[in-house]
């Protein structure tokens, strides 16, 4: 099918699933589990070693079909091989998007203006592996000959999220002996907290940034130098030894001090929140070691294949983004919950934020023109059961709906007597209530004086995705990260966005750096905004001078 530039509401498919949402819009998942016994069984899918159960979805067989042919009228199919073959689908910034070439194998070739990317990619795992191998067996000396024990990721954004999210994750399979700490924020307490009881002399800053002009990370960079130097007798020769880059952009990572043959290179086809597999993962490998991260990108091809290939009503990272298109644009739900049920991935909803939200968030289509639907919803959660005794109150029985994504583990990487076997009752216990509820029936049953039963009765009808797999390892958590980047671009497709620029974030960054001045100029600054901003910045200045 020819790929489409017709507004998604013009597509023959939207229209009937319009149709069929009013026909199933009351239909109750009591219902469709009780017309059909092996519901359960047979809306499930298994790729790649994750597991995805999506019967407790609002959904029958009659919408699935037509979200599938959603995803062709879109031109999903082709959108998919014109990603896969580098084409510059990133139009509003003339790019590749090729966060896949991070992780095809060694002999594959994926090609960007004449040139096969693969081998470079793997040159640069090489030098990470070296240097990861040679900070974690302490061949690589800090300044003053001591080994460093501390490695500290100055980043923000997606080189912050993925290293912060990774290491949580994986911190069963890091390296206990070494610390490692992220500063992101620009607030100064960040980077105080960060460093707080750390040695200069046994502590490596890895300095993250894909564009090395980030006002967060330039700024938190420079205050990492002074500490450095002020600890290590100011010599600059120390830099060498305690700084290294992360970057695409030689000549600024240079213009820093930083020696070019400490820096680690990656490609503007890489957008920021699809870095965590390239070198942005550095801090991550030197954690769990270069065999884990390798490991780790298998996990991620192995999910980019089966999302390549695999037919579209079997696809995993399909059928979660459709989902999320079903509910975003037919039930006008604003809102996705992930809801990890292992405590290793308490980072990965922060993570998912940015993939989800910045990739997503967008009000024109590809042409320029205004989006006819709503576009990406906001994705939100915590870690269960944490999450169970704050806001699940509201998904259960508050007025709105919040479609849920469950993920859980057969197996724990610390067994401790029932605790997983009491967290996984409680993941599934969690979505067969938010299914099937509890009616007024079941709760007078249980002699329920009448007043209290509206109050304790559960509408159910509530659905959500459970994703299984058996442990957590790096290569469980690249298939993850991946499932979500892939559902993310599906998504995308639909809505006909451009899911890989960020204009959004350009216009605070450019009032911040006006406003800077007046926050610190001797002189009263003449100040040209609106009432209110104006009226902010004289009050902070007037507090600055009574210090
Ligand atoms: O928030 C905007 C953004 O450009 C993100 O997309 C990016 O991940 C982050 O800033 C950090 O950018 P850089 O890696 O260039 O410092």
């Amino acid at each position: 099918m020819e790929p489409t530039t017709k507004s998604v509401n013009e597509l023959r498919a939207w229209n009937a699933l319009a149709a069929h949402y009013q026909n199933i819009r009351e239909l109750h998942l009591r219902k469709l589990f009780a017309d059909d016994p092996t519901r359960g069984q047979r809306l499930t899918v298994e790729a790649a070693g994750l597991f995805l159960d999506y019967s407790k979805n609002r959904i029958t067989d009659e919408t699935l079909k037509l979200l599938v042919q959603l995803a062709d009228e879109s031109g999903l199919r082709e959108r998919i091989d014109a990603m896969f073959r580098g084409d510059k689908i990133n139009v509003t910034e003339n790019r590749a998007v090729l966060h896949v070439a991070l992780r095809a194998p060694k002999g594959a070739s994926i090609v960007v203006d004449g040139q096969n990317v693969v081998p470079e990619v793997h040159a640069v795992l090489d030098k990470m592996a070296d240097f990861s191998n040679r900070v974690r067996s302490g061949a690589w000396k800090g300044y003053t000959g001591k080994r460093i024990r501390n490695v500290i990721n100055v980043g923000i954004g997606g080189s912050d999220l993925g290293p912060v999210m990774a290491y949580e994750a994986l911190k069963h399979y890091s390296e206990r002996a070494m610390t490692f700490r992220f500063v992101s924020n620009v607030d100064g307490t960040d980077f105080a907290e960060a460093v707080y009881g750390l040695e200069p002399a046994e502590t490596l800053f890895i300095i993250s940034s894909k564009t090395f002009t980030t006002l967060e990370t330039m700024t938190n960079a420079r205050t990492a130098r002074e500490w450095s130097l002020g600890g290590l007798g100011g010599d600059e020769k120390a830099v060498a030894k305690h700084f290294v880059a992360v970057s695409t952009n030689a000549s600024e990572v240079e213009k820093f001090g930083i020696d070019t043959s400490n820096m680690f290179e990656f490609w503007d086809w890489v957008g920021g929140r699809y870095s965590m597999d390239s070198a942005i993962g550095l801090s991550t490998m030197i954690a769990i070691g270069p065999d884990n991260f390798r490991a780790m990108l298998d996990g991620f091809h192995q999910m980019d294949e089966h999302f390549r290939t695999t037919p579209f009503d079997r696809n995993l990272p399909v059928l979660m983004g459709l989902l999320a298109v079903w509910y975003n644009d037919f039930f006008g739900a604003a809102t996705v919950a992930v809801l990890p049920y292992e405590q290793y991935l308490k980072r990965f909803p922060a993570y998912l934020q940015q993939l989800t939200m910045e990739s997503n968030g967008k009000h024109v289509a590809l042409e320029g023109n205004k989006v006819s639907c709503d576009t990406g919803p906001v994705y939100w959660g915590e870690p269960g059961t944490n999450g169970q005794h704050s806001f699940y109150q509201l998904i259960h029985q508050g007025t709105r709906l919040i479609p849920c994504d469950f993920i859980a583990f057969y197996q724990t990487l610390n067994p401790l007597g029932r605790h997983h076997d009491i967290l996984l009752a409680n993941v599934f216990a969690q979505a067969e209530a938010l299914a099937f509820g509890k009616t007024a029936e079941q709760v007078k049953a249980e002699s329920t004086p009448g007043w209290l039963v509206p109050h304790r009765v559960f509408e159910g009808n509530r659905p959500s995705n459970t994703i299984l797999a058996e442990r957590l390892t790096p290569e469980t958590l690249g298939k993850l990260v991946a499932l979500y980047e892939h559902s993310v671009f599906t998504q995308g497709t639909i809505w006909n966005i451009d899911s890989f620029d960020q204009w959004g974030v350009e216009l605070g960054k450019q009032l911040a750096q006006r406003i800077i001045p007046e926050l610190e100029s001797k002189e009263k600054p003449a100040l040209n905004h609106d009432s209110s901003t104006n009226n902010l910045i004289r009050q902070y200045r007037q507090f600055k001078e009574t210090l």
